[in-house]
């Protein structure tokens, strides 16, 4: 399974690949803004095209993923070439395509995102199709030949709380089999949980033997991660905070005080020698 960075943090990104375990970055309009302010805040004269030229720079042959920012066709294709022109110096670029740009209920141009997908992949341009929220979805970008796609497991888990009125905060952990309210057990046309969204797609995936990668995004905490790895996904992105959350626990921490306080003179000079 790959590990993905969910940031456009250069800070961030350095840090993990500096540990040596990072194997590519997503980002997403909202993280570029972010980053960027946070970025230009300490000072730093630069613009946006060489902030994420530098980040492409840094990761070098990992992949990165950058979005478009159009909502139709023509829009979504032409930014995407644009975007794997302007940046694909070191060839790790992925374009990331809405699997469906529609923001309207009645929407006639639902497909569109299907479309660019076939469009730029077919131009040999790299995508990965976002915003996935059903394996249909999934399916579809996988058939219009996307290389990546992916399954939002935790804004999966907000919709079905919204729909139900439920309240709660971002990190809060949402059950992978489902919550029960009164004796239902609350889904989206089916799926009980942003985790069960993504089980789906890997089952339809491996059982259809298609080739695309399923990326799990929108992951909030440690316990998705490890129902996410469980379930056989390809790629998890992680924003930075949970990544730094994977290696702690009381008791590697309480371990470790005691074998320091234990370590006799003796021992330490022959380790160290
Ligand atoms: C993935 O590519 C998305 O940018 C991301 O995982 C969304 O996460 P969020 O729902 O926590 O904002």
């Amino acid at each position: 399974m790959k590990l993905f960075i969910d940031s456009a943090d250069i800070e961030e990104i350095r840090k993990i690949l500096n540990e040596g375990i990072l194997d590519g970055v997503t980002t997403n309009p909202s993280l570029i803004k972010k980053a960027f302010e946070k970025y230009k805040k300490k000072s730093k004269k630069i613009d946006l095209e060489s902030y994420v030229k530098k980040i492409l720079k840094l990761c070098k042959e990992k992949p990165v993923s950058l979005e478009v920012v159009g909502n139709n066709y023509r829009q979504m294709v032409s930014e995407g070439k644009i975007i794997y022109k302007k940046f694909n110096k070191y060839k790790n670029v992925y374009v990331k395509i809405p699997v469906n740009p529609c923001m309207e209920k009645i929407c006639a141009n639902d497909a569109d995102g299907i479309l660019a997908i076939r469009e730029l992949s077919k131009n040999k341009i790299p995508v990965n199709c976002t915003l996935i929220f059903t394996p249909e979805q999934a399916l579809l970008a996988a058939k219009a030949g996307a290389k990546i796609v992916s399954p939002f497991v935790g804004r999966e888990d907000d919709y079905i709380r919204e729909i139900n009125r439920i309240k709660f905060s971002k990190e809060d952990y949402f059950p992978a089999s489902g919550f029960k309210k009164g004796r239902k057990i609350l889904n989206d046309e089916g799926i009980v949980s942003g985790i069960d969204l993504l089980q789906e797609c890997v089952a339809i995936f491996r059982k259809n033997k298609i080739k695309s990668e399923i990326l799990a995004a929108s992951i909030r905490n440690k316990q998705q991660f490890r129902e996410a790895a469980l379930i056989g996904v390809d790629i998890v992105t992680l924003p930075y905070s949970v990544i730094s959350e994977l290696l702690k626990h009381p008791k590697t921490r309480e371990g470790m005080k005691q074998f320091m306080k234990d370590s006799v003179g003796e021992y330490k000079r022959i380790v160290r020698k």
